[in-house]
């Protein structure tokens, strides 16, 4: 993995976000520096998303921002462009996964299936996102479609239904790298300005990681 990607994996889980206003970014990111998490996921699922990572690489350098949801080449280019430190994706697109080499972003695409697993590995990625974790039948399933790639020394990020009562579980697996999530920052707790709640979630998951 990446130098980035060990970080990731020491912070052991990614807040996905979803953020609607630039005007957000910054409270946003004390709310989760506030908690001890110093990580966030800006989804390209809204029109704010190139800003906001531009913003917050600039104003809070502390804060890992990565690029999620990165669906086309176009996508990845604006990410790197804004400053994102990583990519990830909910699928493998090896269009995607070429265009996050070519500009240098370390890049995690989403995987469900062994197949997904070989063709991501064949274009050198080491980290994917297990996606949709929970629906796609938990740890179990991951620790099974991951079993044959073990000496290859994959890592996984979980997302997709993984709360705060889990993440142990998901931890507990030596194939997992860090588990992701919208439950800390969900885009109604910006649109409502609870960065208190945000900062609170946050704590609550660094607290369960560590123990
Ligand atoms: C993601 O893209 O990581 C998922 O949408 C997160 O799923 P969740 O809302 O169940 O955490």
């Amino acid at each position: 993995m990446s130098g980035i990607f060990e970080r990731v994996a020491a912070l052991g889980v990614v807040p996905v976000i979803a953020i609607e206003d630039v005007a957000h970014a910054v409270p946003l990111a004390d709310a989760l520096l506030e908690g001890g998490l110093g990580i966030a996921e800006i989804t390209f699922r809204t029109k704010a998303a190139a800003e906001v990572i531009a913003q917050l690489s600039a104003e809070r350098p502390e804060l890992l921002t990565g690029a999620g949801t990165l669906l086309s080449p176009e996508q990845v280019t604006a990410a790197a462009q804004a400053g994102a430190t990583f990519g990830l994706a909910p699928g493998f697109d090896p269009a995607v996964v070429s265009a996050a080499a070519a500009a240098g972003l370390p890049f995690a695409p989403g995987v469900m299936t062994p197949s997904d697993i070989s063709l991501a590995t064949a274009q050198g990625c080491r980290l994917m996102k297990f996606f949709p974790a929970v629906p796609a039948g938990g740890p179990s399933m991951l620790k099974n479609i991951s079993a044959p790639f073990a000496h290859l020394g994959l890592k996984f990020v979980p997302t997709g239904g993984v709360t705060l009562a889990t993440v142990a579980d998901w931890l507990a697996l030596p194939e997992i790298a860090a588990v992701g999530g919208t439950w800390i920052a969900r885009t109604e707790d910006m649109r409502n300005g609870d960065w208190k709640g945000i900062a609170t979630r946050a704590r609550a998951a660094v607290d369960r990681v560590k123990e």
